[in-house]
């Protein structure tokens, strides 16, 4: 029978917009979803919004909107932008579904008949960022939220308790027989400790606020108050009434192997209360807590108080959901935190995707065209290539069992090593001096070695890549499936004789920030952020090429112009920027956005002719097109433009 796997997201908050740190989460789940798909599992993947509680409802006021025409309209852009990733979710549930409100409001109940909640009455310190009630001793200087800090509030009202004190040992007792549930470990350590410091009864309803799931009529309770479910018992139970919980149960078989994503802010709910609100309902225990870190932006935090929040949107229109997905996984070690810059995810793409994967590929299409017509087999390569054969073997179960920890830096790390393995034989080897030796037997089994290390490794690479994997497959006629994943990567089995096809190149060197800078929050520091992105990356270009040799082939790949400037003004908003009109002798002057402005003038600029690399590839700065770099050079004493001994025509080459 097919293992039933469910994988869930947070459901997230609508008064926020999705961010980097929301896509991460989703982007996991996606690639775990896709993992467990190869392994011949059979896959729900559920994401969805959190749309009730204080917190939404004041976000609506402040949007002079109802608390549902609020949550519609931010809802709806979560569901777009995963959409738009095509991340493969199979349910996206909204705690305002009616189904949903029903399961809360019976879950309530059985919870209630069970002699798990008790009524009481609450005071205590609300912090309505988080949902979340503090005790005296947990709270921060000037009663601000241990959490986020923020100011919190008295309350003090009738409530429902949930007795979470009556779960403290059957939670010790759980996490003594589970010690791996939680990824990391070191999390479930801090929960561990936490339980056993002792657990407060849980205030599971409020009264002063409208903006959620009403409690049923029930005779054995008479309230003078109309009393809504606490958003955290709300928003947790949406893993299981889309599942049909206290309803049809049409898939609540699905919830036996439960898988959880959540970001360290949340394990506590998941790991403490959710675990015991499940106990209580006697029903089935998550496999495993997977708790992730924060992404932060030079250090800190993104959210959306601090305005540093990327926008993924803008990061996937600029260098591609492949990319951008590639970058998240690999950045950040699972469980720690990791910083989003647009200079490392450069150096990424250049470096481990397009020398170590794309120029790999290239090279089996270029030489098994030139040798052998694109027609390779695997006849001889365990004859030649044992011991590569035997240590491509190793790289493939090591990496699968970085994914069964839930480390997907390492797991990328380790197929890296295959791409390695790949791009090492043919320095090693030489197949073109193989091919002059008229070894050519010895130079197809090469060849045949690089194609399966490509085709297992493109395997391995779905869930992380999916589009790029398919493509690399496609080249090698492959077909990525948990079929060939059974041959290829549990059985260790070879190509059959293939024919390669020829593909564009995957991942384009990136020259330069494609990213305008509004998506770099914090208005006064957009223009210096991609000026100073821009200027790192090209010192390294510099400091690379300083070491290394360049031949003529490769300057000659510059094309350097004479053009004369014919219109300059300043960008505004900008102490750096010129906009400069140069006439190149093309029927259109060329637009360039350079960081000259504190050495001339305009007025200064205009009919002067200057050199400009006219095949740079364009990128925006302050929102503006630039189509080409003026040489200049600089040092402590100022800047100077490049400029011709004498005249020359518009648009001559240098060379
Ligand atoms: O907490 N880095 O929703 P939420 C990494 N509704 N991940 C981040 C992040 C960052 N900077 N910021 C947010 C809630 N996330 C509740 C959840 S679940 C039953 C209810 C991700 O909108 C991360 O997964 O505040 C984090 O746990 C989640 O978004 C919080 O989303
Ligand atoms: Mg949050």
């Amino acid at each position: 029978m097919q293992q039933k796997t469910f994988i869930t997201s947070p459901i997230y908050y609508v008064n926020d917009i999705p961010h980097i740190g929301h896509a991460y989460t989703t982007i996991l789940c996606d690639m775990l979803k896709k993992f467990r798909i190869l392994q011949g599992e059979d896959v729900l993947f559920l994401t969805g919004t959190d749309e009730h509680g204080q917190k939404i409802e004041q976000s609506a006021q402040k949007h002079n909107q109802t608390p549902q025409a609020y949550a519609d309209s931010v809802s709806v852009k979560f569901k777009e932008l995963w959409n738009e990733f095509q991340l493969d979710y199979d349910i996206f549930v909204r705690t305002t579904d009616s189904k949903h409100c029903q399961s809360v409001q019976k879950a309530f109940e059985i919870m209630f008949e069970k002699g798990d909640i008790y009524k009481g009455s609450y005071e205590g310190n609300y912090c309505v960022s988080c949902e979340s009630f503090f005790t005296q001793s947990q709270l921060g200087e000037n009663l601000s939220c241990p959490d986020c800090g923020k100011q919190t509030q008295i309350v003090q009202e009738e409530s429902y308790f949930f007795a979470l004190s009556k779960y403290q040992d059957k939670l010790l007792e759980f996490y003594k027989q589970n010690p791996n549930m939680i990824a990391p470990a070191f999390r479930q350590n801090e929960v561990v400790k936490f339980i056993s410091e002792g657990l407060n009864d849980l205030s599971i309803t409020r009264t002063s606020f409208e903006w959620g799931i009403p409690l049923l009529e029930n005779p054995k309770r008479n309230d003078n108050k109309k009393h809504t479910i606490y958003v955290w018992l709300d928003a947790l139970l949406s893993y299981i009434s889309p599942l049909g919980y206290m309803q049809d149960s049409h898939k609540m078989e699905y919830w036996e192997n439960a898988l959880h994503f959540v970001g360290k802010d949340i394990l506590r709910f998941h790991a403490v209360y959710w675990i015991a609100f499940l106990m209580s309902l006697d029903l089935p225990l998550p496999k495993h807590i997977y708790a992730h870190g924060w992404w932060t932006k030079d250090g800190a935090k993104m959210s959306k108080s601090i305005g540093n929040v990327i926008d993924p949107k803008a990061v996937a229109q600029a260098y591609g959901i492949e990319s951008l997905r590639y970058f998240l996984m690999r950045e950040m070690p699972f469980g720690q935190d990791g910083d989003f810059s647009q200079k490392a995810l450069i150096e990424r793409i250049n470096s481990e995707l397009g020398n170590d994967v794309g120029n790999l590929l290239n090279r089996l299409l270029g030489m098994s065209e030139k040798y052998f017509s694109l027609q390779v087999d695997s006849k001889d390569v365990k004859k030649f290539y044992a011991t590569e054969l035997n240590e491509l073997e190793h790289i493939i179960n090591r990496t699968q069992e970085k994914m069964q920890t839930m480390q997907p830096q390492r797991y990328i790390e380790e197929l890296w090593a295959a791409f390695s393995l790949g791009n090492g034989v043919i320095t090693k080897y030489e197949p073109w001096n193989l091919m002059k030796n008229a070894e050519q037997d010895k130079a197809m089994a090469l060849l045949g070695l690089i194609a399966n290390i490509l085709a297992k490794a493109a395997l391995l690479l779905y869930p992380i890549m999916p589009e790029s994997a398919h493509k690399i497959a496609k080249a090698l006629s492959l077909s990525i499936s948990p079929d060939s994943f059974d041959r290829l990567i549990k059985q260790h089995a070879l190509l059959d004789d293939l024919t390669l096809t020829k593909i564009p190149p995957l991942f384009p060197r990136i020259d330069s920030p494609l990213m305008p800078e509004s998506t770099q929050s914090g208005a006064e520091s957009k223009e210096s952020q991609t000026l100073k992105d821009s200027k790192s990356i090209d010192s390294k270009l510099e400091s690379t090429n300083t070491l290394s040799l360049i031949d003529i082939k490769d300057f000659s790949k510059i094309d350097i112009r004479v053009g004369k400037v014919i219109e300059c003004s300043a960008v505004e908003k900008s102490q750096k920027l010129l906009k400069l009109m140069v006439d190149i002798n093309e029927p259109k002057p060329r637009q360039i956005i350079s960081g000259i402005a504190q050495y001339y003038t305009p007025s200064e600029l205009i009919n002067k002719q200057v050199c400009i690399i006219a095949n740079l590839k364009p990128a925006k700065l302050m929102g503006l097109l630039s189509e080409g770099m003026i040489l200049a050079s600089k040092d402590e004493n100022g800047l100077s433009l490049l400029c011709l001994d004498t005249p020359r025509e518009n648009g001559s080459k240098i060379s």
